[in-house]
């Protein structure tokens, strides 16, 4: 039975609300362990990310899908803090051929999320992880992948309070990537 773990950053709740319709997705295919972890500010001191037991958790699982707000054109400086923390996991390949998949919240339209998505594959490539992108041609069905993002699901919060944003459109495509990773790490672990 897969694992599947979701891990964000979210300074105002946009980006939560992305993670829970990843993880909702996610959990539609039978059979899947679910795990939603939050990277807190709290655990960031003198600038050094630490929650082993989170570290932990995510070592064993079959896949893992990060997101982070993009703040000034890439990944939250919280989130960064949380990347650095993974050194020794990298050092030693502990998340090697695992699954991966990324996603973040703008305010704009474009707000340059697609460098934040980047970083999310790059740090998945230095722990020698498997990626996974969403798998959706622009506007399919008629309004998924509104961005036309193909490397990971990618919303827009205009701005608004966050029970308004990201929409259905938005949380819809999320929970198509959490899915379709859920199904890929069932295939995988098989
Ligand atoms: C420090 C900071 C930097 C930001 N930089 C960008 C940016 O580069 N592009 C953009 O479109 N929005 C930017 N925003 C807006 C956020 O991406 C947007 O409000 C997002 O929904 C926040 O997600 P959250 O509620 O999960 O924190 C920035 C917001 C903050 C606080």
């Amino acid at each position: 039975m897969p694992t599947v773990s979701i891990v964000y950053h979210s300074g105002t709740g946009h980006t939560t609300v992305l993670a829970e319709a990843i993880a909702a997705g996610a959990r539609s295919v039978p059979g899947t362990t679910v795990n939603l972890l939050s990277v807190e500010g709290k655990d960031i001191v003198e600038g050094r990310y630490k929650n082993e037991a989170l570290l932990a958790t995510l070592t064993v699982s079959d896949a893992i899908i990060f997101g982070s707000p993009t703040y000034m054109a890439g990944p939250s400086g919280q989130f960064k803090c949380f990347a650095d923390a993974t050194g020794g996991i990298w050092f030693n390949q502990q998340w090697k051929d695992k699954l991966a998949a990324g996603f973040s919240v703008s305010g704009t339209p474009s707000g340059d999320k697609l460098n934040t998505i980047e970083y999310f594959f790059l740090l998945s490539q230095q722990h020698s992880m498997v990626w996974i992108g969403t798998g959706l041609l622009p506007l399919a069905e008629g309004r998924l992948n509104r961005y036309g993002v193909f490397s990971g699901a990618a919303a827009a919060s205009g701005y608004e309070p966050p029970s308004v944003k990201p929409d259905a459109d938005d949380k819809d495509t999320g929970a198509h990537l959490g899915k379709r990773v859920a199904e890929a790490a069932a295939r995988w672990t098989q």
